[in-house]
């Protein structure tokens, strides 16, 4: 005689949570050292403490190849780097950003003599970071401030030659202007670099979530926002838009970017492409546990690990965070 059971009770998904035993082994997703790539901020001439990034510093290019170092014994081989100059070498077109002596330039040649082909070097480019109004592409003249889109394509494509020419394994163009991928593709290829992979930004919001980064890179604009080329928070569709017309243009991996209030689009677009999804955790997310941790509010190991792995399951393949290399190094992966 089989008791009777309300039916109800007949499904127990609790039993494939019992121990932790079971619950590994039946675990959809997890996040090793190998996902995650560490961002550097590199300069000759400010190294030091980033405000509001607790533990984050800016590096001079020596000074990288020891964080490097740290990384790769952490597991972490993958880096993004972002130059910073000091103000009196900006200028309206960011003339620097293609500069062969400039901090990216200089860490790339170091890293790949010390490090060979052991480190994956990961570069962005931009303009914001070396022009003297901080906007990501050089200002067109008239009333309505705008920023001209095609005026900027070549001077993005300086800066990425520079980087190939210097040894990046990928350039990635943070800028969000539009065809830069393809005029990118383009001028790699005429220069010899068709071996030089475009991680591209393809769906980049317009997000107070980089504002701890902006004061990292001396990057903020000084007059307006960046709503007139990065995207609208609101818009979901869009995203798929501007992934695929960047896969179409020859991008090898897409990002999404900020990562955490954004997992929706990262799932959307996973679903649409077969390149390799990469998710920012940005400066502005890697400063909320920071700050939440240092108030007690909350445990960062385990609010790191979940960070992540919530990318991971949104279908992120790798992530850049600021935490990535203390999470891998500490063991808060496990
Ligand atoms: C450059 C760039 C930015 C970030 C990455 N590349 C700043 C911006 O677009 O204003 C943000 C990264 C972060 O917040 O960690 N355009």
């Amino acid at each position: 005689m089989i008791a009777e059971r309300p039916r109800y009770l007949a499904d127990r998904p609790r039993r494939l949570r019992a121990t932790s035993a079971i619950r590994d082994a039946v675990a959809e997703t997890d996040v090793l050292p190998r996902h995650l790539v560490a961002p550097f901020f590199v300069t000759a001439s400010a190294p030091g403490p980033v405000p509001g990034m607790p533990g984050v510093k800016r590096y001079s290019p020596e000074g990288l190849l020891r964080q490097l170092e740290a990384a790769l014994g952490a597991g972490v081989r993958t880096a993004l780097l972002f130059g910073v100059v000091p103000d009196d070498a900006k200028d309206f077109a960011g003339t620097k950003a293609a500069d062969d002596q400039g901090p990216v330039a200089r860490a790339l040649r170091l890293a790949r003599r010390e490090f060979g082909d052991e480190v994956v070097l990961i570069t962005d480019v931009c303009l914001c970071g070396y022009t003297d109004h901080g906007h990501c592409g050089v200002p067109a003249g008239g009333e309505r401030f705008a920023i001209d889109n095609d005026a900027t394509l070549p001077l993005l494509a300086e800066m990425a030659s520079a980087h190939a020419e210097a040894g990046a394994d990928l350039v990635a163009p943070s800028d969000m202007m539009d065809g830069r991928v393809g005029y990118i593709r383009e001028r790699l290829d005429g220069g010899g670099h068709s071996g030089v992979g475009i991680l591209s930004y393809a769906v980049k919001y317009a997000s107070a979530f980089y504002g701890p980064f902006r004061t990292a890179a001396g990057s903020a604009p000084g007059h307006g926002d960046r709503s007139s080329y990065q995207m609208d928070p609101r818009n979901r569709r869009e995203a798929l838009r501007e992934a695929l017309l960047d896969v179409a243009q020859g991008a090898d991996a897409l990002m999404v970017k900020p990562a955490l209030a954004y997992l929706d689009v990262m799932a959307a677009v996973r679903a649409e492409t077969r390149l390799p999804l990469v998710a920012y955790n940005v400066s502005g997310e890697y400063a909320m546990l920071k700050h939440a941790a240092a108030a007690g509010a909350l445990d960062e190991p385990r609010a790191v690990r979940e960070a992540l792995l919530c990318m991971r399951r949104a279908g992120a393949d790798l992530i850049i965070s600021y935490h990535a290399v203390e999470a891998a190094a500490r063991g808060w992966l496990a």
